[in-house]
């Protein structure tokens, strides 16, 4: 059975983490400090950039430093002139599991015992959690999806419990402990902090959707343990330690019946699902036997990365959808507020707001903050007003007549309750960051059915007809980030200016960039942007004068954007982290060598890129890039 193309174009391929450097110095005060001290650091959006910017060591340099680099078409990837990225934790790698160390075997022939220790595939959001300052720390990621047709030496053929075991271990989230050694990072291993967490490991589920009639399967009938994460796209990380893991498009996975109920219609269950085949050899992923089992992904997963035997929590307040990530930010009195885009077209942008302040103690102290709280979604004015709606039970439409019998229900099915709300519909929220003046960016990576037919038409917001190109989107909360209204902008419209097709022209100022999805603010303040352009979505021209996918720096302040890093050839870049000396920058090469027109072949696999390993007929496998200045200095300075 073919992938389905179309879907994976524009559901799979995504990018990564947001979330200022808020974690470390925040973290260490939450772990070390009073809560006084703990909430002074809280006040501020970017605790952690406050904190780096005050240090002479960070400089007083222009924010953007660098010479831009041209857009390329080679299979390699391409940084400034005085800087070095250096390659590791390809697919494969073992992590450094006691015990289990065997290596990665270049026809993709390893076991799905042996894949469960080893970095799973198609890295996407991930974060530097530090042990030892800017020395050693942990990694986290998200392993979004797999192909299939390289993850066995004969790809879909014979396809197995075996394979599904395999492909399913292949995906989730990899904690893997890195050290500098010299100019170079290495993995330690073993680590006693190593984790691989799949689609199979067991999760609690919390909230109000905890244990709902909607949530329990023959497997777990009280509806409170899941087996499982998957599609994990984007990230997020709190103040208190933990990492939050975003399920973005679970619906592929499942198989649907002939008459799909309008819920199943509403999120997208089909027969098939987009062909990973997991439901021929287990049965849970066969919505036509286990109808609540897609109910139970399109969560947002708390992992506390610290402690390896913690159990991964589903946090139901926050709200099921197909989230791209999952980015917080501190009300000035100490609670948490999540922003989240879900990245499929005409869908929405939501916040959720925790009902209690933030705690002293780490992830202990605050096991509960995320189950209880308001969630909304946002709706976006012509005149450059906004309003975030919520999505409370019994509140406007969204009563028992209307099919809400609960808040839990409200929160399964976020979606036909933004319709009824009437928020805004709009092209692919991808990732959402916020600067140090309080701006909240997010980036809508394109949308090509806009105006399309009889899909919506143009807004405000989202401007362009058969958006190929994208947009950012930015907005300032009335008051602190727990506001009921907001004032709105563009950032950019992305796309060449002097591009042939009118609607594919946009207003950059500096280098050419189109489809931003990754968005991250590091600790000086720069806005990088990592693009996924979509080969659906545009013309080859366009493609042409764009290369291959890239990561830009924006300077918000004066808006111009500026070249840093291509990639290899049909990639993705997605996921950006520090250490808090920002002088070690992580980011994630993902799926280089897919096609937008075929499915990979096992036997040619390395058709369209051999990258990292560059051995002949190899296949291609995604990565983590590390990223160093010669002279030692701050990224992107
Ligand atoms: Fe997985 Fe929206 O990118
Ligand atoms: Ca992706
Ligand atoms: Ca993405
Ligand atoms: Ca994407």
């Amino acid at each position: 059975m073919a992938k389905d193309f179309s879907t994976m174009e524009d559901s799979n391929r995504s990018s990564n983490p947001s979330i200022h450097d808020i974690s470390s110095p925040t973290r260490r005060t939450l772990l070390q400090g009073g809560l006084g001290a703990a909430i002074s650091q809280l006040l501020a959006p970017l605790a952690g950039a406050s904190a780096l910017a005050g240090c002479a060591s960070m400089g007083g340099g222009p924010l953007l430093g660098f010479k831009s680099v041209p857009v390329s078409t080679a299979d390699t990837i391409t940084v400034p002139e005085g800087y070095v990225a250096q390659v590791i934790a390809p697919w494969g790698e073992p992590i450094g599991l006691a015990g289990m160390s065997r290596a990665f075997k270049d026809d993709a022939s390893n076991s799905a015992d042996e894949q469960q220790a080893q970095m799973g595939m198609h890295h996407d959001g991930i974060h530097f959690y530090p042990l030892d300052g800017a020395q050693r720390g942990l990694l986290v990621m998200n392993h979004e999806y797999t192909d299939d047709g390289l993850l066995f030496p004969d790809g879909m053929q014979n396809w197995s419990a075996e394979k599904v075991r395999k492909s399913q271990a292949a995906h989730g989230v990899s904690v893997i402990e890195v050290a500098r050694k010299g100019a170079q990072w290495e993995l330690v291993r073993p680590s006693s902090l190593a984790r691989r967490i799949t689609a199979a490991t067991p999760m609690a589920v919390s909230g109000p959707a905890a244990g709902h009639a909607m949530m329990r399967t023959s497997a777990d009938p009280a509806g409170q343990r899941v087996l499982g994460t998957l599609n994990n796209c984007g990230s997020g990380i709190t103040p208190w330690g933990t990492y939050l893991t975003c399920e973005e498009n679970f619906i592929n996975y499942f198989s649907g019946g002939d008459k799909p109920s309008p819920h199943e219609a509403r999120w997208g269950l089909r027969k098939g699902g987009a062909g990973y085949r997991w439901h021929e050899h287990d049965a849970r992923f066969d919505a036509t036997r286990e109808p609540n089992e897609p109910n139970r992904f399109g969560w947002v997963v708390e992992i506390d990365p610290m402690d390896p035997t913690s159990t991964p929590v589903k946090r139901t307040a926050l709200g099921r959808s197909v989230h791209e990530g999952a980015t917080v930010a501190v009300t000035k009195d100490g609670r948490a507020v999540i922003y989240m885009g879900e990245d499929a077209r005409f869908e929405y942008i939501y916040k959720f707001v925790s009902r209690d302040r933030i705690q002293s103690g780490g992830a202990r102290a605050n096991a509960t903050l995320l189950d209880h709280g308001t969630l909304y979604v946002a709706k976006f004015n012509a005149d450059g007003s906004g309003q975030w709606l919520p999505l409370t039970h019994g509140q406007g439409p969204l009563t028992a007549a209307n099919g809400f019998a609960d808040p839990g229900e409200v929160l399964i099915k976020s979606r036909q309750a933004s319709d009824l709300l009437g928020a805004t519909k709009m092209d692919r929220p991808e990732w959402i960051d916020v600067d140090k003046n309080g701006w909240v960016y997010c980036t809508l990576t394109n949308n090509s059915n806009r105006g399309v037919g009889k899909n919506a038409g143009l807004d405000a917001a989202n401007p362009r007809a058969n958006n190929s190109m994208g947009n950012i989107i930015r907005w300032k909360e009335e008051g602190d980030f727990s506001a009921l209204t907001m004032k709105w902008n563009h950032f950019v419209l992305a796309g060449d200016p002097a591009n042939e097709r009118a609607e594919a022209r946009g207003n950059v100022k500096g280098d050419l960039f189109a489809c931003p999805d990754g968005l991250w603010t590091d600790a000086r303040g720069v806005l990088w942007i990592q693009t996924d352009m979509s080969t659906s979505a545009m013309g080859k021209g366009d493609l042409a004068r764009m290369g291959n996918n890239m990561m830009l720096a924006a300077d918000p302040a004066t808006g111009e954007i500026r070249r840093f890093l291509t990639g290899p050839s049909g990639c993705e870049i997605t996921g950006a982290t520090a250490t808090p000396d920002g002088r070690t920058m992580f980011i994630n090469i993902q799926h280089p060598g897919e096609s937008p027109s075929e499915r990979s072949d096992p036997a040619n696999p390395g058709k369209y890129s051999t990258w990292p390993d560059k051995k002949p007929g190899g296949r291609p496998r995604s990565a983590t890039v590390v990223i160093r200045k010669l002279d030692g200095g701050v990224i992107g300075s």
